[in-house]
């Protein structure tokens, strides 16, 4: 997506040892609403003629995006995995584990009750970043738990250089990702794959 590769080498800043790419002017902090909304038209295309019940997605940073995406797609319902098993969500539940591979975090649980996700869904994944694909991994096995079906992963920005991409796929789900990094750094800073 021409746009947000644009807005990424304008707005993006490069941190963390180059690991980590800051977009939260617009993405996942301060949200640029009316852009969120052009990139769920861009999956909207992209998942032309795939039956969709639901989109499923993970707190926090997922919501809004899946949010303006669903708008898109005739108002199909937004389901988030919560990271917290609050009592509002007792009961039937859906657990994986996200493993953690930041240093210093730990794996951890995510949750989705059973009764918003039914067997025989066809669910769509929406998520902000792909990177090591843990989080990703988990929601796939939630939809799996369910008797549900993945139609597939639509990713704002995918960091091929880290292995989540080829994990998520070799699984053999689709994964549609508007924005593909090859290299970052805080000298040349961000080179897409396309
Ligand atoms: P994964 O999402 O592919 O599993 O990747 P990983 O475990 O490596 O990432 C852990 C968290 O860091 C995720 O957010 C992920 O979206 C975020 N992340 C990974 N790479 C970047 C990056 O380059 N820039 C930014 N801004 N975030 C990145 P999370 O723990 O789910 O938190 P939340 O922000 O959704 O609340």
């Amino acid at each position: 997506m021409e746009e947000l590769k644009q807005r990424i080498l304008r707005d993006g800043k490069v941190r963390g040892n180059n690991e980590v790419l800051k977009v939260d002017s617009f993405l996942n902090h301060q949200m640029d609403v009316a852009f969120l909304q052009a990139i769920g038209q861009e999956f909207r295309e992209r998942f032309a003629h795939c039956p969709i019940d639901r989109i499923l997605t993970i707190e926090a940073s997922g919501i809004g995006i899946a949010c303006l995406s669903a708008l898109a797609f005739d108002k199909i319902p937004v389901l988030f995995a919560k990271k917290n098993k609050t009592k509002n969500i007792a009961g039937d539940v859906y657990i994986s584990q996200v493993e953690s591979f930041t240093q210093g975090k730990r794996p951890y649980n995510i949750f989705v009750s059973k009764e918003f996700l039914r067997p025989g869904e066809r669910v769509l994944l929406i998520d902000d970043f792909l990177a090591n694909g843990s989080a990703l991994s988990a929601l796939i096995d939630i939809v799996h738990q369910a008797g549900a079906e993945v139609v597939g992963a639509g990713i704002v920005i995918e960091k091929a250089f880290q292995p989540g991409g080829d994990l998520i796929r070799s699984k053999g789900v689709r994964v549609e990702s508007l924005a593909r990094i090859k290299a970052m750094s805080e000298e040349t800073g961000v080179v897409f794959c396309d």
